[in-house]
């Protein structure tokens, strides 16, 4: 019915009897039918315009569009991972086909766009990739940083007196092109048509012109074919300049058939907007969405080393690339709907980075966010975006140079206007104002020039930690301390959800996890803090210096230990304080009508904390077994038989879920759920260790690990961003899939059955027991 309105391909339904059959005989769905990317929704806001998919058509068949849409985090990053069944090579593809008349302007200038980096096939493609990856190292990103530095600064002093400007014009667009030139070797001339050129192979490629505007395009994309090979022509003539298109010149004639002549030409022109275009844009969406989070911003510049962790999230909540493309090579299945051979794809990573499946709050910009670094605008896989350390180098220094000297900063009210197409996403100007009296270096004026640098990479997670003050603290049982949480200006703290905890950061460096007690509401922030007297001297710190008034330093909310809402009743079992995320799954089970039942032992009633609140609230389902009266909590018997579509969620002391793993054997796969706050033994003595080799299937790189580093150093080292927690094989943030190879697990957070499967292993800790382990990255 619909294949009337396509325009593109036709409809990809009628050839198949797969499909179930619907009133109107048609399975797209009226709201697939409807979907137009150059509506406005989905231009002014991507992730906003699919959430109606991501809830309940996470695939789908756009007709309108000729695509199959993709909207999940987890369905996208599978498409990302098989680059031979979901192809690249329509990532540069013109979206809307050229008109009779804006071919024939492009034949005209010879236009021959090709194959570059992104859209290039295996094996082609790797071959080429690992060959180009030298530029693109810590310390060869690093001598850039002074360049970077410089070209902000000279921006920002030519206006810091104005107090008022429009952002993108003034600096956003600019010193991203600058740096792409001179990280590229490409000459600085005629910056302005650049622009222009730029827009035009946007509009080709990922637009959606009128038939008009077609013509008008196609004369920009070919002037910028045009232009792109006399640059081209100009650099191969003098060989010894520096920059990484002359490492593509130099391998050209040492490699002429892995780095072609085609390549070249082709990559010239894609590479200046790929460079540029996508940090201008991703800029200026962050300091829009900072800005308008005044106590955001305000925080940022009191605590600059959060820099690097909003900027990313910034990229996840609000990325400059929204969407990338594949086309199927066979008939394949993503989210359990069959895409045709031949089928194109468009997956919407900014829905996916806004999915709730993988990120909590998606909608939320927290800058404390633990995993923000999963998200998809850079892509993911072996075409993941090499220049993310440039990018993120500049965004930075952006924020850095900003916060410092023009802390005062506002957005002004405005329109934002973008440029309409599938892709690309960002405002065409950023109106702020400031008052230039209130300049702090006026006061100060070494403000100018003192500056904070941040490690090339991802955001250390170290530095990822938030302020909160002590709105309670008092006794909940006899050797327990209830905290109450909030945030010191007043604002509204996260949500979380049940499972989540916090990790509190002592005077000492060091930190210790507690987990939310509930209900698990937004900005209800409780833990409870057990005196452990043979501790290590953490929670005596707690008991003796937490009080009411007093800030602590947090690090979370994070969840390692979710609850999965989707069984059909639960055992939960809480063995002294484990009761506390026992309790919020307890309180959020019975929010949703599911059979549950709690188990809670302890040494005696006055130890047990929150048996009232239990006893209220989860009275008829709730069995207390205080040790003192006799009472005895025999897992054994309990658990004897395993009951069907029944998960058991259980944390506390480890001789308790050493005993759970024991007695839950006779289980289902997968029915225990356990969370342990300690761990032994993880840590690395190279002196019992081997080196061994890692084969990264999804990047199609090979590392070694050497015997004094971790796995997870070593992946971050080569490029590969994995996010992390602990770091003591506690927290399961560092989880990597394992392909081939035998893993010598040191984690706490697998099961015996999870660790015995084999296809997984904590990076930060486990390792290869072999010479060899092939990774699912
Ligand atoms: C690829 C985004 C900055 C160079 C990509 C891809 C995306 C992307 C989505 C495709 C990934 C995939 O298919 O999995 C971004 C964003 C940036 C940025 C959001 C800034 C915030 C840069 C910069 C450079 C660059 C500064 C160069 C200096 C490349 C290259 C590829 C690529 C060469 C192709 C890699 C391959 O296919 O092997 N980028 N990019 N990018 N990007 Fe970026
Ligand atoms: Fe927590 Fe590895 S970082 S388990």
């Amino acid at each position: 019915t619909h294949r009337s309105a396509s325009g593109a391909d036709g409809c990809p339904f009628s050839a198949s009897s797969e499909w179930p059959e619907t009133p109107t005989g048609c399975p797209v769905s009226p709201r697939a039918a409807a979907f137009d990317p150059f509506d406005r929704p989905y231009q002014l806001d991507p992730a906003e315009a699919l959430r109606w998919s991501r809830e309940q058509e996470p695939v789908f068949y756009s007709p309108k569009l000729g695509y199959w849409v993709v909207s999940r985090y987890a369905d996208i990053k599978a498409i990302f991972r098989d680059n031979l069944t979901f192809s690249p090579s329509i990532a540069l593809e013109k979206i809307t086909p050229a008109s009779d008349e804006a071919q024939a302007v492009l034949e005209r200038y010879e236009y021959g766009m090709n194959r570059t980096l992104v859209n290039e096939d295996e094996p082609a493609h790797m071959a080429r990739r690992r060959e180009l990856l030298e530029a693109f190292s810590p310390e060869a990103l690093e001598a850039h940083a002074p360049m970077v530095r410089r070209l902000v600064r000279e921006k920002l002093d030519a206006i810091i007196h104005l107090g008022r400007a429009d952002l993108v014009a003034e600096m956003f667009w600019e010193v991203p092109l600058t740096v792409a030139l001179h990280f590229l070797g490409v000459p600085e001339e005629d910056m302005e048509q650049l622009r222009r050129f730029s827009v035009a192979h946007t509009l080709n490629t990922w637009g959606r012109p009128s038939p008009e505007q077609q013509v008008e395009v196609a004369e920009g994309v070919g002037k910028f074919w045009q232009y792109s090979g006399q640059v081209l022509k100009k650099m191969q003539d003098q060989p010894r300049g520096h920059g990484w298109m002359y490492d593509m010149i130099e391998k050209n004639r040492q490699k002429p058939d892995v780095v072609t002549d085609n390549y070249l030409h082709s990559m010239m022109m894609a590479i200046i907007v790929a460079a540029h275009e996508t940090t201008a844009l991703a800029t200026a969406n962050a300091f829009r969405q900072l800005l308008s989070r005044p106590a955001v911003w305000a925080e940022l510049c009191d605590n600059p080393e959060l820099i690097p962790a909003a900027a990313e999230e910034c990229l996840r909540h609000s990325g400059s690339v929204v969407a990338w493309r594949r086309i199927a090579m066979r008939d394949a299945s993503v989210g359990g709907v069959t895409i045709p051979e031949g089928g194109r794809i468009l997956m919407v990573t900014a829905s996916g980075n806004h999915d709730p499946g993988h990120f909590e709050n998606p909608d939320e910009l927290d800058i404390y966010r633990d995993n923000a670094v999963d998200h998809l605008t850079f892509g993911y896989g072996s075409h993941q975006c090499m220049g993310k350390n440039l990018g993120r180098m500049e965004m930075r220094i952006f924020l850095e140079e900003f916060t410092r000297r023009l802390p005062q900063l506002e957005l002004e009210e405005q329109e934002f206007t973008f440029l309409p197409n599938t892709s690309f996403r960002g405002p065409e100007a950023l109106w702020v104002r400031w008052d230039p009296a209130c300049n702090p270096e006026h006061r100060e004026p070494a403000v100018r020039r003192a500056q904070r640098d941040f490690p090339v990479g991802a955001p250390e997670a170290r530095t990822i930690v938030r302020r909160v003050r002590v709105a309670s603290a008092k006794p909940e049982a006899r050797g327990v301390l209830g905290v109450s949480l909030v945030d010191p200006v007043g604002r509204q703290l996260p949500a979380w959800s049940p499972g989540s905890h916090l990790d509190v950061m002592l005077p000492d460096g060091e930190s210790r996890k507690y987990s939310l007690c509930g209900p698990a509401e937004a900005g209800d922030w409780r833990i409870a803090v057990l005196l452990e007297e043979a501790g290590r001297g953490g929670s005596r710190w707690m008991h003796d210096a937490v009080r009411e008034g007093i800030e602590l330093r947090v690090r979370g909310p994070k969840n390692h230990f979710r609850l999965d809402e989707s069984a059909g009743r639960y055992v939960l079992i809480a063995g002294g304080i484990g009761v506390t995320p026992i309790m919020a799954m307890a309180d959020r089970l019975k929010q949703l009508g599911k059979p549950y039942e709690v188990h809670y032992a302890g040494r005696s009633r006055e130890s047990m904390a929150f048996i009232e609140r239990l006893e209220r609230d989860h009275g008829e389902v709730l069995r207390l077994y205080p040790k003192d009266a006799g009472k005895r909590l025999d897992l054994a018997a309990l658990l004897a038989e395993p009951v069907e579509d029944a998960l058991i969620y259980a944390c506390g002391p480890e001789r308790l879920l050493t005993a759970l793993d024991f007695d839950t054997a006779h289980w289902p796969e997968g029915s225990l759920h356990v969370e342990h706050f300690t761990a032994e033994g993880a840590l690395l003595d190279p002196e019992h260790e081997h080196a061994f080799e890692v084969e990264l299937a999804d990047s199609e790189l090979v590392v070694e690990v050497a015997a004094d580093r971790t796995l997870l150093q070593t992946l971050r080292a080569a490029g590969v961003d994995v996010p992390s927690d602990c770091e003591e094989g506690l927290c399961g943030s560092c989880q990597v899939e394992v392909v081939e190879g035998e893993i010598d697990h040191r984690d706490k957070v697998l099961t015996a059955a999870e660790q015995a499967s084999q296809d997984r292993l904590m990076s930060c800790c486990s390792r290869a027991r072999g010479k060899k382990l092939k990774l699912a990255l």
